[in-house]
């Protein structure tokens, strides 16, 4: 209830819309109340004296009350509506920038399927409930409280036979809603476990194919399916053994009013007139009960999808700039690591021991290690996308937690071990993080990633689309475009990540040449985590990973001469990617 209690805080910035749909509410149940008033004054004063006059003007005003009422019922629900988006869109866009924001280690444990039905289905629901829930619930209250009054006001005796009906009902709905909380959030997480066999099945569906596991993975999705359903059905069970008894009651309290009230008549106490307005408030406050008990389970529903939101909007951001952080400007090009030690969260042993090293201006440091020795870790730490678990990291002996995450990063031009493109033109994609360069820098980015030749072959050269994360593209023309991609940033340490892994030998060799000299004037250190014997002989230095230990460091040569276990990992991560 907490959760809906801040998703009614957040109306707040739409609180004249919000003000306006609570007066056309008010004046909806204003004229709700006043229409059996004139059907009792046509009766007993028109009608009943038979006069002509009274009738007429009676039914003038039920005609002004009726266009009143649709009116109001207008107002009442376009502003309703118009609150929700507004909450759903601040709610989409603070969960999204969220996201954009939360730290790699938050990222690695979330499952993206739940953040997707986050962003899309849970805040529905919580829409819903401002446009419809809500207004149903205050609405009803307040037609209950104002009909009970007039009721009172009628006839004290016939009104207590019908208000016998509120607190039964209320009790059956407040038994339901207990009962079916849990079940409502189940629904929700299923829904969440639904949508990620299918998301995988879409981002994976060349390996499922490749692997023939089509029907597996169908029956896969059609258990969980199944689950939902069998939940969903549940839910719906509870609404069936709820409602019939609710119905009953408001059938017997009408025959109860039609028995006493007929009596009364009988008896001259009470007019039809009456009889007949009292009759039709039976209808006005029956409905409003049904509609809470609606209303009810949905509540339940959005406090467990607002709870699911607010658990995102809430997580904490661990990695976030210190208060007086200071921008990064210049890079001397001195990169110290201090007995750097880290360990993944959750993980049970550290990815990095005791790493220690320094890089002198301008250096070319090629980074070599088996896979799963700690080197894109380094690379991670380096760029603060983790801080370190002991020890620091300093840049011209800076702690990089001193610098703004975001002058740090925009002066790393970083190239990952995975390239992710995003679905666009390929020069919309090199252009990424400078949308504003001119088609003469791009090209010059792409020449000298070696990319150029091939755009220029395509069809539509540099304006080509490429889909959804770079499909159309193979591996090696991805990684020359993310290359390309990190050269047009303002860069002062450049860091390639196993980046050309996909791409063949002889053009590793010309993107390294073309670097080169490229990096040694804009650069003022570059890290290459590198394969290719080439790039190793063109280091100035190579750091020998193992373990998560930095455990030898030198020239090609040096390395040669001291280290036995440098020759080993030289031979099984490199030569044979040489023969390929
Ligand atoms: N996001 C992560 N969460 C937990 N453990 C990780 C994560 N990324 C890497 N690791 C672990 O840290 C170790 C070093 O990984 P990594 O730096 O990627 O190695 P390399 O780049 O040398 O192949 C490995 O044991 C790997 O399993
Ligand atoms: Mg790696």
């Amino acid at each position: 209830m907490q959760s809906i209690q801040r998703v009614l805080g957040s109306l707040s910035t739409y609180r004249w819309t919000s003000l306006g749909a609570l007066v056309s509410l008010l004046l909806l149940t204003i004229a709700n109340a006043v229409t059996p008033q004139l059907f009792r004054w046509g009766i007993d004063q028109g009608i009943s004296k038979k006069n002509l006059e009274i009738v007429l003007i009676s039914a003038g005003w039920m005609v002004v009350t009726a266009i009143a009422r649709g009116l109001f019922n207008f107002g009442q629900s376009y502003l309703a509506e118009a609150a929700s988006q507004g909450v759903a869109y601040d709610l989409r866009n603070k969960i999204f920038s969220k996201i954009q924001n939360l730290s790699f280690s938050y990222h690695d444990q979330a499952q993206t399927s739940q953040l997707l039905t986050r962003v899309t289905s849970d805040i529905e629901q919580i829409r819903t409930f401002v446009s419809t829930s809500l207004i149903q619930v205050i609405g009803g209250v307040v037609t209950l409280v104002s009909i009970a009054v007039i009721l009172l006001a009628m006839s004290w005796k016939l009104a207590l036979i019908t208000l016998t009906v509120v607190p039964i009902t209320g009790w059956l709905m407040a038994r339901f809603v207990t009962r079916n909380n849990k079940l409502f959030r189940q629904v929700q997480e299923q829904l969440s476990d639904l949508n990620a066999v299918l998301q995988e099945n879409l981002i994976g569906i060349r390996v499922v194919k490749a692997f023939v596991r089509e029907s597996t993975e169908r029956s896969r999705y059609t258990t969980l399916n199944d689950a939902l359903i069998k939940a969903n059905m549940k839910t719906i069970s509870g609404i069936r053994d709820t409602f019939p008894f609710i119905f009953l009651l408001s059938n017997l309290v009408t025959l109860a009013v039609f028995g006493y009230g007929g009596v009364e008549v009988v008896g001259g106490r009470f007019s039809i007139g009456e009889l007949v307005a009292f009759n039709s408030y039976l209808a006005l406050i029956l409905q409003p009960i049904v509609l809470i008990g609606f209303a009810a389970p949905a509540i339940a529903q959005s406090a467990a999808s607002a709870e699911r939101v607010y658990e995102v909007v809430d997580a904490e951001i661990e990695i976030r700039d210190r208060p007086n952080a200071i921008p990064f400007h210049t890079c001397g090009g001195r990169i110290t690591f201090e007995n750097v030690s880290f360990r993944y969260p959750g993980a049970a042993t550290e990815a990095l021991k005791e790493v220690s090293f320094e890089t002198k201006p301008n250096e070319l440091i090629a980074v070599l290690g088996m896979t799963g020795s700690g080197k894109s870790t380094i690379m991670n730490l380096i760029a603060r996308f983790y801080d370190v678990t002991r020890g620091a990291i300093r840049i011209d002996g800076r702690d990089v937690r001193d610098f703004s995450l975001k002058s740090l990063r925009s002066r790393i031009g970083i190239v990952f071990q995975e390239t992710t493109l995003f679905s666009g033109t390929i020069r919309e994609n090199i252009a990424y993080a400078k949308p504003n360069a001119s088609l003469e820098e791009v090209i010059r980015v792409a020449k000298t990633a070696q990319i150029h030749d091939f755009i220029i072959s395509l069809p539509n050269g540099y304006e080509t689309i490429v889909g959804e994360r770079g499909v159309g593209l193979s591996g090696g023309q991805k990684q020359r475009i993310a290359i390309a991609r990190t050269l047009l940033t303002d860069y002062s340490i450049l860091i390639l990540d196993d980046s050309t892994s996909a791409v063949d030998a002889k053009t590793a060799a010309q993107i390294q040449a073309e670097l080169d000299g490229l990096m040694r004037q804009k650069a003022c250190t570059t890290f290459v985590v590198a394969q290719r014997i080439s790039t190793i002989k063109n280091a100035d230095r190579i750091f020998l990973i193992d373990k998560g230990r930095l455990v030898a460091q030198g020239t090609h040569e040096e390395l040669m001469q001291t280290s036995p276990l440098y020759g080993v990992i030289l031979e099984s991560q490199v030569k044979q990617k040489e023969n390929k």
